[in-house]
């Protein structure tokens, strides 16, 4: 841990009440990043024990305010004054490798590509996706055989045969898949490259080359989609109008479909990730929710099949708490402003830091216990802020596939649920990497079985 002396980022304007940010450089270029990389908890916790709740310090060259707490999350990502933009944050970590994803826009834009884009995300949509969803999801889990596995990989592919499937109409090729699957995985890996800046072979040299892959992929796709249609996202996007009768250009669809397809593979797959360490971890949870899919009277799922398995509901929940897929969110205030009684200056890059306010102990009584009953109405008292819980996020940008999501994730844990069960060595804890979205080191290995026969 780097440790240098205080010093503010800029000074409050004279007679505005406000406090300037104080903060410190760390590492020369490196600055904090290999802090928030080692384990985000204990970086943030440190800070703000140091400084408070808002503070600075230096990421790969440049300064990061970063805003802790569900108040300051609020302030941010609900952005009443339209303070802070989402492009040019996110643009400093996946700008080159996911441009004008709808995430990278902003504001009167944004809106129009959202309303557009909103047209995919319908529940008419959802219950079509859904049994598509559910027969890859079958199709998956029940190819897994029983034995030593890791979870991490297996996941992974699944997640991505589903998209391919879901949201391009395209039937599993495993050549074709790989490449793809690769592809995004360095696009994704490039955004935290310590050399930012094209080198051959090095993270960000592979993240522009994934980028031209992709784009050619979705290019070589897009005539026979507009001709053919379908129920796909692909085929919706490029057929969706928003009220005023505006559509997606093809390169718009191209964007969407890459962003779309990235925010989706990695953020699942990780959900399921954690799920499943939990429900290891936790055998008594993992029977109770088997328990539950296997009282489905019916082999297919629908919305109201998934809706009735609420004990799930609470481990996904308590799932996204322990380890949000997305654990920092980054904006650019586009004027001077504040976060909590500090002034932000405009230019500044910001930080809500999700993954440790999912752990402050005021809002998290013994924040590190898996207690998924934390969710269960009859506590809900105990959630006392809105943003205390925000694995999608807030505001305008808020997880566009926050119900997907849900729904695939659920569909794939009760048809693996249903059909395996899972284990890990007692006294296993798992080491995150955090290089990119958080990962299991190992990949999460266990050993799967058939369940016990049903009592
Ligand atoms: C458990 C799974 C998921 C998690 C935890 C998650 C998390 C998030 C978060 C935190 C944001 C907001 C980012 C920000 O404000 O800076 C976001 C945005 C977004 N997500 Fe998700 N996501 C998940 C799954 C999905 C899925 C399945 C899809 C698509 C089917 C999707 C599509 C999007 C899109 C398009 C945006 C950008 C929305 C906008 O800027 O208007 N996500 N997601």
């Amino acid at each position: 841990m780097a440790r240098s002396a205080p010093t503010l980022l800029a000074p409050a304007p004279a007679g505005s009440g406000l406090a300037p940010v104080m903060g410190d450089p760390g590492l020369p270029y490196l600055g904090y990043a290999l802090d928030t990389i080692r384990d985000p908890a204990a970086h943030f916790r440190r800070r703000r024990d140091r400084y408070g709740p808002v503070s600075w310090g230096n990421f790969l060259g440049r300064p990061i305010i970063s805003v802790q707490g569900p108040e300051a999350a609020q302030t941010v990502l609900g952005n009443p004054e339209k303070a802070f933009a989402s492009g040019p944050g996110w643009h400093f970590f996946i700008g080159p490798f996911f441009e004008r994803g709808i995430m990278l826009l902003d504001f009167e834009e944004h809106l129009r590509h959202r309303r557009i884009m909103q047209q995919a995300f319908t529940r008419e949509r959802l219950t079509a996706y859904l049994e598509r969803i559910d027969d890859s999801a079958l199709r998956s889990v029940d190819s897994w055989r029983p034995g030593r596995a890791r979870l991490l990989p297996l996941f992974r592919r699944l997640t991505l045969d589903m998209a391919m499937d879901v949201f391009l109409g395209l039937e599993p090729d495993r050549a074709r898949l790989r490449r793809v699957e690769r592809a995004f995985m360095d696009a994704v890996s490039a955004g935290l490259a310590f050399v930012r800046f094209p080198v051959p072979g090095l993270r960000w040299s592979r993240g522009l080359k994934a980028r031209r892959e992709l784009t050619d992929f979705f290019t070589g796709h897009i005539p026979a989609k507009r001709a053919q249609g379908g129920d796909d996202l692909f085929a919706v996007l490029c057929r969706a109008r928003s009220e005023d009768g505006e559509r997606f250009s093809d390169t718009d669809v191209v964007n969407h479909m890459i962003f779309v397809l990235m925010a989706a593979h990695d953020t699942s797959t990780i959900a399921l990730t954690t799920m499943a360490y939990y429900l290891a971890r936790h055998p008594e949870w993992q029977e109770r929710c088997r328990a539950a899919s296997r009282a489905v009277p019916t082999d297919r799922v629908d919305i109201a099949v998934l809706d009735s398995l609420t004990d799930l509901d609470l481990v996904l929940k308590e799932s996204l708490r322990l380890c949000p897929p997305v654990p920092l969110l980054p904006r650019v205030a586009v004027r001077d402003t504040s976060v909590l009684g500090h002034h932000i200056p405009a230019g500044a890059l910001v930080a809500v830091t999700t993954y440790s306010n999912h752990r402050l102990p005021e809002h998290w009584p013994d924040p590190e216990r898996f207690d998924p009953e934390r969710f269960a109405p009859e506590r809900r008292g105990e959630i006392t802020h809105p943003y205390a819980w925000s694995p999608f996020g807030g505001g305008v940008h808020k997880c566009i596939g926050l119900h997907f999501a849900n729904l695939q994730v659920k569909a794939v844990m009760h048809r693996l649920l249903r059909s395996r069960s899972w284990s890990v060595p007692e006294g296993y804890t798992w080491e995150l990497d955090m290089s990119t979205l958080p990962v299991p080191k190992d990949g999460l290995p266990v050993t799967l079985a058939p369940p016990d026969p049903a009592p």
